[in-house]
């Protein structure tokens, strides 16, 4: 792959956001040039052996809820085969079993592929077990099985790629029409995990754009009007601290992203469409050094990258959230509303936007989202060995 090197970046306690990162060359062939070595290049090379090494430790998680079977079976085909694919579906099973027409469609795909798998369901006594044990309890609802939501099921599929001892992890929608922009996002997940000489680290795709139906064309729009106005607050808190205005945020919504395991398992959650959102604030939270650095002393020394880089191919996927549009904004505000570390001329001009745009009237608050604990507070060993693997996956 050829891609941009990460030029410019935001420096905020021990992170490093770097800016925008463009794709050059999807496969950027096999020599390496050496060319690029050359300190006055911008672009970089990055073997197709690194990639590959990366891919054989990195863990695909897929939430699945009611998809398409053949939208899932796309993803499949778009995942590198040396990356470990990782369905968790929370789809239904009364009165019609779609899990169960999901795990047949894979399992015979897989098996047609010789390609390696886990797929578990989120209601599954089973994996609410191994969070019992674990004795994280947040997750679990009053029927002791693990709550609905996609960030619910992020969350089970990080604790998963842990217990199968992976070192990197990464998310994909299910609801994806391009296998073809499913492969760019894993390539581009090694290769922004690549670059990273810290044990943590994220990178996140912005999408080069999304395709929408208008007039009797197609249009490419680049900026959603949700990551538009995530983005302009990120960056708003990040310059009050900084005293320096900035645009580095660019991703503040973006679902498809890749984490080392170390960073995954030292962040903390949170529900609802402020899943992404709170990645950056809970970055500013441990590591911004604001508060002190609390637990997170290694972390403050090694550093901390987050890259963004743009894919090259169009977005195109199920169009669910035009209907709540207004409940991601909210969310995706909120947890930036709600940290302690919230400037308050930052918290008003946030009252101020929630009620231009008649999310919320004059008095009220943003809804706080439930919030979950880092997981790196487990004892792994101890749950490892209640995880019945051969009953989840065709290896
Ligand atoms: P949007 O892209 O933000 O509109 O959100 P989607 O509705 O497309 O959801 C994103 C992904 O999460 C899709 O692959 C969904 O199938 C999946 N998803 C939604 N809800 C759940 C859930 O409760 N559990 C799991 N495991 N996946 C979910
Ligand atoms: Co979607």
């Amino acid at each position: 792959m050829r891609i941009e090197l990460p030029r410019y970046a935001e420096r905020f306690g021990a992170v490093l956001f770097h800016d925008l990162q463009k794709v050059y060359e999807l496969d950027g062939g096999m020599l390496v040039d050496e060319a690029f070595s050359n300190p006055f290049h911008v672009i970089q090379q990055i073997p197709l052996e690194r990639l590959h090494e990366i891919e054989k430790d990195l863990v695909i998680v897929i939430p699945v809820r009611n998809e398409r079977l053949r939208l899932l079976e796309g993803i499949l085909s778009g995942i590198p085969h040396a990356c470990l694919p990782l369905i968790i579906s929370n789809s239904q099973t009364m009165p019609i079993d779609r899990f169960r027409m999901e795990r047949q469609a894979v399992d015979t795909f897989c098996r047609y592929a010789k390609k390696n798998y886990v797929m578990a369901h989120q209601q599954s006594p089973e994996l609410a077990g191994l969070f019992q044990s674990a004795g994280y309890h947040a997750l679990l609802n009053e029927e002791g099985l693990i709550r609905n939501g996609k960030a619910e099921g992020m969350i089970a599929g990080l604790l998963l790629a842990r217990l199968l001892g992976k070192k990197y992890i990464g998310f994909v929608d299910a609801d994806n029409y391009f296998p073809g922009a499913v492969f760019e996002y894993v390539r581009i997940f090694t290769a922004g995990l690549s670059q990273s000489s810290s044990r943590y680290s994220m990178v996140r795709i912005q999408w080069h754009s999304k395709p929408k139906i208008s007039g009797n064309g197609l249009f490419f729009a680049k900026w959603g009007r949700v990551s538009r106005i995530t983005n302009s607050f990120l960056n708003r808190f990040i310059s009050q601290y900084t005293g320096f205005e900035t645009d580095v945020i660019k991703t503040g919504n973006a679902g498809e992203h890749a984490l080392s395991m170390d960073l995954a398992l030292q962040l903390e959650y949170s529900a609802g469409f402020s899943v992404e959102t709170n990645h950056f604030v809970n970055m500013f939270e441990q590591y911004g050094g604001i508060h002190g650095n609390g637990a997170a002393v290694e972390a403050m020394q090694a550093g901390v990258n987050l890259y963004q880089i743009e894919s090259r191919n169009p977005h195109l996927h199920d169009g669910k959230e035009d209907g709540h549009l207004e409940e991601m904004i909210e969310s995706s505000l909120s947890v930036l509303y709600h940290t302690p570390l919230c400037p308050e001329l930052l918290r008003h001009e946030i009252l101020e936007e929630l009620q231009r745009l008649n999310i919320l009237k004059n008095g009220q608050e943003p809804a706080l989202p439930h919030r979950y604990p880092a997981l790196a507070g487990i004892d792994f060993d101890k749950v490892v060995k209640q995880f019945d693997l051969e009953k989840h996956s065709n290896f």
